[in-house]
Order: C-alpha cells, then sequence, then structure tokens
C-alpha cells in the first residue's frame, strides 16, 4: 500500500490503476481505525479492484466544544491495518490540503431534510461537514463504489441523498455494525472510556435490542417504549441524548405502513458521546 498526502498524488495514482482497468473502491475515514474500519475495506474488495482509503480528521465537522483536539490519530498504526487489509492506496490530507482557501472560505454541501433532527439537532452543522468533505474526497478520488459503516445510519442516508442529489456516478454500500462481544458498537471513541464506564456502555445496546424485541412481539405503543428504554439507560448511568423510531427508509417518523423500523439513540458516558442504531421489523411485515 502506498500513502498520499496531496490531491495530486491521488489523482495520479488513482488514474494509473482505472488506464489498467481498474474499478476503484473507496472507504473514508477520521483514522484510529479498528475491526469495524477494516470491514469496510473488506467489503470494498468484493465490489472494485482498487482501493483507495482516506484519513482526515474533518474540522468542518466538529463542533466548537467537540473532541477534534484529542481525536486520537495513529497514522503507523492505522497504515499496518489497511495495508492488512488488502487496501492499495492511503490519502492522509493535511487540514491545508483539504481547506486551502481557509474553513470560513469554502463552499458548503447542506443536505436538508435527513441531516436535521437525531445527531443533526444535538450537532449543528455536523452534518454540513461531513457532506462537504465527502463531497470533496468523492470528487478527488472518483470511485465507482464508497462503503460505510452503518452504525452512523443518520450519516450514511445523508450520503446517500447526497449522492442522489448531485448526480453523483458512485454506488454507496452501507456495512453492518461491527460490535465487540458483549454488544458494543465497535467505535473510535469507545477509546475516551474508563473501565467503569467501558462496563456501562453496552446498555445503548442491549436497551435497544430490548426496545427492538418489544416492535418485533407486535407492540406499538411507541411512546412507552420509548420511556421505558430511556428509564433503562438512565438506570444504567448512561444519559440519553436521544432515542426514537424512524422510518428506515426514510429516516422521517414511523408509520403505522413501514415495512422496516430503525431505533435510533445517542447517550453520553461522562463526556463521550456514544451512538447505535437497530433495524426492526414490525411482525406485519416480518
Ligand atoms: O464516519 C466518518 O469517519 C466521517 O464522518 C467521514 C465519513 C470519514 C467524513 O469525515
Amino acid at each position: 500500500m502506498i500513502t498520499v498526502h496531496t490531491v495530486e498524488a491521488l489523482r495520479r495514482a488513482v488514474s494509473e490503476a482505472r488506464a489498467g482497468g481498474a474499478r476503484v473502491g473507496f472507504v473514508p475515514t477520521m483514522g484510529n481505525l479498528h475491526s469495524g474500519h477494516v470491514a469496510l475495506v473488506t467489503r470494498a474488495k468484493t465490489r472494485a479492484d482498487f482501493i483507495v482509503a482516506s484519513i482526515f480528521v474533518n474540522p468542518l465537522q466538529f463542533g466548537p466544544n467537540e473532541d477534534l483536539a484529542s481525536y486520537p490519530r495513529t497514522l503507523a498504526a492505522d497504515q499496518d491495518k489497511l495495508a492488512a487489509a488488502g487496501c492499495d492506496l492511503l490519502f492522509a490530507p493535511n487540514v491545508d490540503e483539504m481547506y486551502p482557501n481557509g474553513q470560513a472560505m469554502q463552499t458548503r454541501v447542506s443536505v436538508p431534510g435527513v441531516s436535521e433532527g437525531l445527531c443533526g439537532g444535538s450537532r449543528p452543522g455536523h452534518f454540513d461537514g461531513v457532506a462537504t468533505v465527502v463531497t470533496k474526497l468523492f470528487n478527488m478520488v472518483q470511485p465507482d463504489v464508497a462503503v460505510f459503516g452503518q452504525k452512523d445510519f443518520q450519516q450514511l442516508a445523508v450520503i446517500r441523498t447526497l449522492v442522489r442529489d448531485l448526480n453523483l456516478p458512485i454506488e454507496i454500500i452501507g456495512e453492518p455494525t461491527v460490535r465487540a462481544e458483549d454488544g458494543l458498537a465497535l467505535s473510535s471513541r469507545n477509546g475516551y472510556l474508563d473501565a467503569d464506564q467501558r462496563a456501562r456502555a453496552p446498555h445503548l445496546h442491549r436497551a435497544l435490542k430490548a426496545l427492538g424485541e418489544a416492535i418485533e412481539a407486535g407492540r406499538t405503543d411507541h411512546a412507552e417504549l420509548i420511556e421505558q428504554a430511556l428509564a433503562e439507560l438512565r438506570e444504567a448511568g448512561l444519559r440519553p441524548d436521544y432515542l426514537e423510531i424512524r422510518d428506515a427508509l426514510t429516516l422521517g417518523p414511523a408509520r403505522a405502513d413501514s415495512t422496516e423500523l430503525v431505533l435510533v439513540a445517542a447517550a453520553f458516558l461522562g463526556t463521550t458521546r456514544l451512538i447505535d442504531n437497530l433495524i426492526v421489523r414490525p411482525p406485519s411485515h416480518a
């Protein structure tokens, strides 16, 4: 695997691969890679011949009081993991390479509707930052296919929408969440948790699972079920940010005729914010 730091070197390497007839797959990341990221590369390799990954901690998607400064930067370890996973090219630009005219003057991409509420409600501007950097990365790499984790369910919906609305010829694949044995969704932010918080963290998945089982058993009293799940989280020492039941296809409100629902939640343990989701089929559509 080779690592490049400039758009020019990236374009040269991708053009060479394309000239050899390769289909290009892309896995954008912010680094500090874990098995969830490796699964994205593995999936990309089933759909493309030449795999590009990017590592860029994108300042545009962090709020003023968020963890931009402390976000773990572990390039050497990440390079080893990507190479072992069979990635061909790593693009690791710095902030000036991505935003040469400064962040304030950067043209923004905004995706109305799906960006609103949930994480978009709690993190104003976050999805504009994600949509902007992903659009730029797509234009730099020009992949045939790109793979994103389903753990960031709303992010995936934002990206699918921008690809559709901007007519980008890129196939978007959502890869299922990789979990620790106790159910906790793998995330670079799990590294912030101390031992006690790490022991409590799987309650987020457990609460969603219990909620999902109730829905699959035919319960339709969503408001009451959500209250129960929130109480479970609080009892386990988590501070819920949101917990909602949405239509999995539109991310809009759950409807009586929704064929698939997504249970989406975010909760704090100390200052660490964890997110998770679960797809369920109501019994009428099972
Ligand atoms: O999911 C992430 O790691 C980031 O939001 C992404 C998609 C790489 C954009 O910075």
